[in-house]
């Protein structure tokens, strides 16, 4: 039988955890693609690993797999628009494309350069046999996909993890 302490090991899957590193250095299946019918469709909620994510197709059909949270004010991002090549938060109006690169913050001054200093978590996609993956462990020990008979298409964020940490908008009265 198990000791307390050894099924903490390996049940607990979350970031930091040896079974959560562990698991985080394969391709994990996030979601159906079914479940994501077409582009600009409406995002949906995964929570894998012991973390909370959605997942969108955008205009293009890439799709995308990032931190639920908004990293402005940590509004839900569930409830975002998907509209014109990315996920736009309801909040402050913050967007977002596949990689996490932050493409508008409209409650910002014109002249901000915030955008150009955050990135949202976002992890690498591959959609294959109606089947979406994600790579949710560190870049440089991300492993190439598993060979297949069915053609994969590929959304590879430029940094996998980054920081989520809530950003002060400089506009008053938008809290
Ligand atoms: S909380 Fe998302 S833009 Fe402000």
């Amino acid at each position: 039988m198990l000791t307390r302490e050894d099924a903490e090991l390996i049940m607990r899957v979350g970031p930091g955890t040896p079974m959560g590193e562990l698991i985080r250095r394969t391709w994990v299946p996030a979601c159906l693609s079914e479940e994501l019918a077409g582009p600009d469709c409406d995002p949906i909620r995964v929570r894998l690993l012991g973390e909370d994510l959605v997942a969108f197709r955008d205009t293009a059909g890439q799709i995308g797999v990032m931190g639920e949270h908004c990293p402005h004010r940590n509004a839900s991002l569930f409830y975002g628009r998907n509209e014109n090549g990315g996920l736009r938060c309801l909040y402050h109006g913050w967007k977002y494309d596949v990689s996490g690169t932050i493409l508008e913050t409209p409650c910002e001054p014109a002249d901000s350069r915030m955008r150009f200093h955050l990135r949202h978590t976002a992890y690498p996609v591959v959609e294959r046999g109606d089947v979406i993956w994600i790579y949710m462990g560190p870049r440089d020990k991300q492993p190439p996909f598993p060979n297949s008979t069915t053609p994969a298409t590929t959304s590879s964020p430029s940094r996998a993890r980054s920081s989520t940490s809530t950003a002060t908008c400089s506009t008053p009265g938008t809290s």
